[in-house]
């Protein structure tokens, strides 16, 4: 396994370019299970997550082929099983993004059910739901969710969750109700912005799809899509990690494709921090000064501060001047990295689902070991700021959602090398 080795205390300055969006770009991959034919993604990031659902593809006789450095070729024309294997979904929970288009195209699924996660119970049942109220028969026999539809009908579904709307559950019911008969009105749909290119894909396949990026969407059945050719949007979890890394190293960074609009509460958070944020037509630029002030911050659905950059901002505010409360309102216990930071230095204790910082003047290299994906890359971030050097271990957590993560800080100056774990 391999770890990266960091020299911390340098102040990163410089541009990168965002990558393609992994959580954009996963549903899109199983979206092009609704048609026959070649579908071609383009600005698609090089990550592990990408080979995984490729390889799902592959494991139900699709074809998925690099035409060009982020380019993916999807052949769905001799796919004719329906079954997405265990030792392949519970790679990753992302695969069941499937589920709602075999069902369309084959009226037939059977996906295994993901296994747990780093970060809590990540339940399914709001996918189960969201088929089985378009009219298919769902049983759950030996760790697989087991679904058949001799027919899918459009209705209006409400996919309310504990914690809101789910996007992976509304992307399932948008790509099962693009091939059923009649109209399926989704309220409380999922409103981040991934979920609003997915409709913009589906559209493009010829799906009558309305309200992406709204909490209303309304989808009119077809009776068959086509292949597309569809651009992904940029990844803007990515682009807030690399603003991270300049704001934690009193640094000046800029992000080509990072979108203000996307990042209007993110950007916001950081200047109330102290932060300088300059957000341009093609980017974003920060320029760091520390300590940062201390935040208040409660992650929710979008429009709401993603919980997918929580742990990045936990290490921004472990070198706060003073006390930060962050809860979480989506996963309660998604605080994996907390221990791991106090071992660098940092003051964070965690009563789920909130975490109390008390800013410190200093962190220090340590060895560290990074839990799942973006509890690595806050484990990344705070050893760029560390005093000495840092070890972090497992970084396949962070290969699955961040493209040559070790390039692309070494090309805003800093030291980080990967290297074998002993
Ligand atoms: C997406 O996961 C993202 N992954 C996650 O990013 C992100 O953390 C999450 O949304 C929340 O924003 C992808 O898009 C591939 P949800 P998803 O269904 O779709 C509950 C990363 O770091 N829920 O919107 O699985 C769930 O427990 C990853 O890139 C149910 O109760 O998330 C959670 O509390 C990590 N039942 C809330 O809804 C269900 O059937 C939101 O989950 C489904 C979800």
């Amino acid at each position: 396994m391999d770890k990266f080795v960091i020299r911390g205390g340098r102040r990163l300055s410089g541009v990168v370019a965002a990558q393609g969006s992994k959580n954009a770009c996963l549903p899109m991959m199983a979206a092009a299970l609704l048609a026959e034919g070649v579908t071609t993604l383009r600005n698609v990031p090089r990550l592990a997550d990408i080979e995984t659902m490729a390889d799902v593809l592959r494991s139900l006789g699709a074809t998925a082929e690099w035409e060009g450095p982020h380019e993916l070729a999807i052949d769905t024309t001799s796919v004719e099983r329906y079954v997405a294997p265990y030792d392949v979904v519970r790679r990753m929970r992302a695969s069941i993004a499937v589920l709602g288009p075999l069902l369309a195209r084959f009226r037939r699924a059977e996906v295994s059910l993901p296994g747990g996660c780093a970060f809590g119970p990540r339940p399914v049942d709001l996918h189960i739901k969201a088929v089985k109220e378009l009219g298919a028969k769902v049983d759950l026999r030996g760790g697989y969710i087991v679904a058949q539809a001799p027919a899918l009908k459009g209705k209006r579904v409400n996919m309310t969750g504990p914690a809101g709307p789910s996007r992976g559950a509304t992307a399932n019911l948008m790509m099962a109700a693009a091939l059923a008969e009649g109209v399926t009105v989704i309220e409380n749909a999922a409103r981040e912005p991934e979920v609003a290119d997915l409709v913009n894909m589906l559209r493009a396949m010829g799906a009558q799809v309305d309200g992406g990026g709204s909490s209303e969407i309304t989808v009119a059945g077809v009776e068959h899509l086509k292949p597309c050719e569809y651009e992904v949007m940029n990844d803007q979890i990515e682009a807030a990690t690399y603003l991270i890394a300049g704001a934690i190293t009193g640094g000046d960074v800029a992000v080509e494709g990072a979108d203000a609009g996307y990042l209007s509460l993110f950007d916001e958070r950081l200047a109330a921090a102290g932060v300088t944020v300059e957000a341009g037509g093609d980017g974003i630029r920060v320029r760091g000064s520390l300590p940062v002030a201390p935040l208040e911050i409660r992650t929710a659905p979008f429009p709401g501060f993603p919980t997918d950059l929580q742990p990045q901002m936990t290490a921004l505010l472990s070198l706060a001047s003073g006390r930060s409360v962050i809860v979480e309102g989506i996963y309660p216990d998604r605080f994996n990295h907390a221990p791991e930071l106090g071992r660098l230095g940092a003051h964070v204790e965690v009563t789920p689902p909130t975490a109390v910082v008390n800013g410190v003047h200093r962190l220090y290299g340590a060895y560290v070991m990074a839990s799942d994906l973006r509890a690595g890359a806050a484990l990344v971030l705070a050893g760029l700021a560390a005093e000495g050097e840092t070890n972090v271990r497992r970084i396949y957590h962070i290969d699955r959602g961040y493209e040559r993560m070790e390039d692309k800080l070494m090309s805003l100056g800093a030291s980080v090398e990967r290297a074998q774990e002993e």
